[in-house]
């Protein structure tokens, strides 16, 4: 350990050890290309010299280069091109000194090839070095879009792809995995496993690597591999070392996967989507997952303008949900409801989802016909007639969500329908027969349900 800190002390002077090769080299070949502009007949002895410095502060530079390398905190795919260009440029440095401390006895061909190989080979190591540390797209993330146009860069990174509904998205599959691969494979795969890791496959992952709890099921405390992506990025162990940070969304997808019980299989529609991770899978991976409102689901055809006029004749207010949804908003409040009037609401029974009857004659013996309405989600009947009996009628609705009986006559013998419309999700029973202490009995037994009494 000692040693390899040792080696690790002498990486860090790579850095600084980089420029002088740069600096020599490229003083030795301008002062040589002043020369022969300038037709000297004699070389100066300085470019040899310049030469052999070059050559060994690039010797220098290889050596701390290779130190730096073996930490482990480049990614080994493109760190083996620098490294071994980087020997190579030490080669022909040396070479090069060779050639100019002999003048003489090489052609000027050769002398000038030479310059140009070596300056070509230190703009490429120079490059391909500062891509290790800043990242691929350092250079050009800020070029103006032409350059960046011709050079390939799309400008936009962050493209992902568009999911569907949650069932359809595998939670480690789609969102997981696509983190993993972009920032952490490319140290922590079958061939390299940084720290006794492999981040490959789920199997491997399960694994884990050189300590115990790399992902702790439930515990985000408690896994290593959180505890690593959220340090302070200049610690020692902050994950990936590289200039890859996780982004915030990222952290909260593996912080929520994590928390899940970390599966490996799945879909979303299987976990508990928590409230801080519905905001970001709709930001970023453009997943609702907020159910949608049973009307929006249903798919009918338009009805036709003869159909609708008709209803409007028969004394019904009438309303579609929107320039898309056919769906019918339908209101009626005389108080001359009759059979024959709601058969013709039995002619679009399947367009009915918010049906208002509310200060109107309806009877209990009337609201059998709605138990038709298929697709109703609101029914308002508030300040009518009805009693325990219509509201029986009722429980064969499978998507009704809001009743309102408030000002009605029903007792606390309707509670057992209600209970059976397994959709409801509030029902106003202000001002009725139904005592507050059974209705708040009921709501104990039934979570989805908010029954609104008031004081009573
Ligand atoms: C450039 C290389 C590199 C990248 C990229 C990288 N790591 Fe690492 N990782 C290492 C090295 C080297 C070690 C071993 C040294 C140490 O433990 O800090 C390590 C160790 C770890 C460990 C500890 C394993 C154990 O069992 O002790 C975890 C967890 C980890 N990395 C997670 C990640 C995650 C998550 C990512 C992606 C966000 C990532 N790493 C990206 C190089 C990398």
């Amino acid at each position: 350990m000692i040693a390899l800190e040792f080696t690790t002390f002498l990486g860090r002077f790579h850095p600084l050890f980089v420029h002088l090769p740069i600096g020599f080299l490229f003083l030795a070949i301008v002062l040589e290309w002043y020369e022969s502009f300038r037709k000297t007949e004699v070389k100066s002895k300085l470019i040899p010299i310049a030469w052999l410095l070059g050559a060994v502060s690039a010797t220098g530079a290889a050596v701390t280069g290779w130190f730096l390398g073996e930490t482990g905190l480049y990614e080994e795919e493109y760190l083996f091109s620098h490294r071994w260009l980087g020997v190579a440029l030490v080669v022909v440095a040396f070479v090069g000194w060779y050639i100019k401390s002999k003048p003489k006895a090489f052609p000027v061909k050769l002398q000038h090839g030479f310059n140009i190989l070596l300056l070509a080979m230190l703009f490429i190591e120079g490059h391909k070095g500062g891509n290790l540390t800043h990242g691929e797209t350092y250079l050009t993330e800020y070029a103006p879009a032409p350059i960046q146009k011709l050079i390939g860069g799309t400008g936009n990174k962050d493209v992902l792809p568009e999911f569907g509904t949650p069932d359809s998205v595998q939670v480690y599959a789609d969102l997981v995995a696509p983190i993993f691969d972009a920032k952490c494979i490319g140290c922590h795969n079958a061939e390299i496993k940084r720290g006794g890791l492999n981040m490959s496959h789920p199997d491997s992952l399960r694994m884990g690597g050189e300590s115990e709890n790399v992902i702790a099921a439930g515990n985000t405390e408690g896994s290593e591999l959180f505890k690593r992506i959220t340090l302070p990025p200049k610690n020692i162990k902050f994950m990936p070392p590289t200039n890859n940070a996780l982004t915030y969304d990222e952290i909260k997808t593996v912080e929520w996967w994590i928390e899940q019980g970390a599966p490996f299989e799945g879909s979303l529609a299987s976990l508990k989507v928590t409230e801080n991770i519905k905001p970001i899978l709709l930001r970023r991976y453009g997943i609702d997952t907020n159910p949608k409102p049973w009307y929006e689901t249903v798919q009918l055809q338009k009805l036709d303008s003869m159909q609708l006029s008709s209803l409007v004749q028969t004394g019904f207010e009438v309303k579609t949900l929107g320039p898309d949804n056919s769906l019918l908003d339908i209101k009626y409040s005389g108080s001359d409801l009759t059979k024959e009037k709601l058969s013709e609401l039995e002619n679009v029974k399947e367009y009915i989802t918010w049906l208002s009857l509310a200060n109107s004659n309806v009877s209990d013996e009337l609201l059998s016909s709605v138990s038709q309405f298929t697709n109703l989600t609101r029914l308002e009947l508030e300040k009518t007639a009805i009693s325990d009996k219509g509201v029986a009628h009722l429980s064969e609705l499978e998507h009704l969500e809001a009743l309102n009986l408030y000002g009605t006559k029903v007792t606390d013998a309707c509670l057992p329908y209600i209970e059976k419309i397994s959709s409801l999700k509030r029902v106003y029973l202000w001002q009725t027969g139904v005592s507050p202490q059974t209705a708040k009995s009921t709501q104990e037994n039934n979570e989805r349900l908010k029954i609104v009494i008031g004081k009573g």
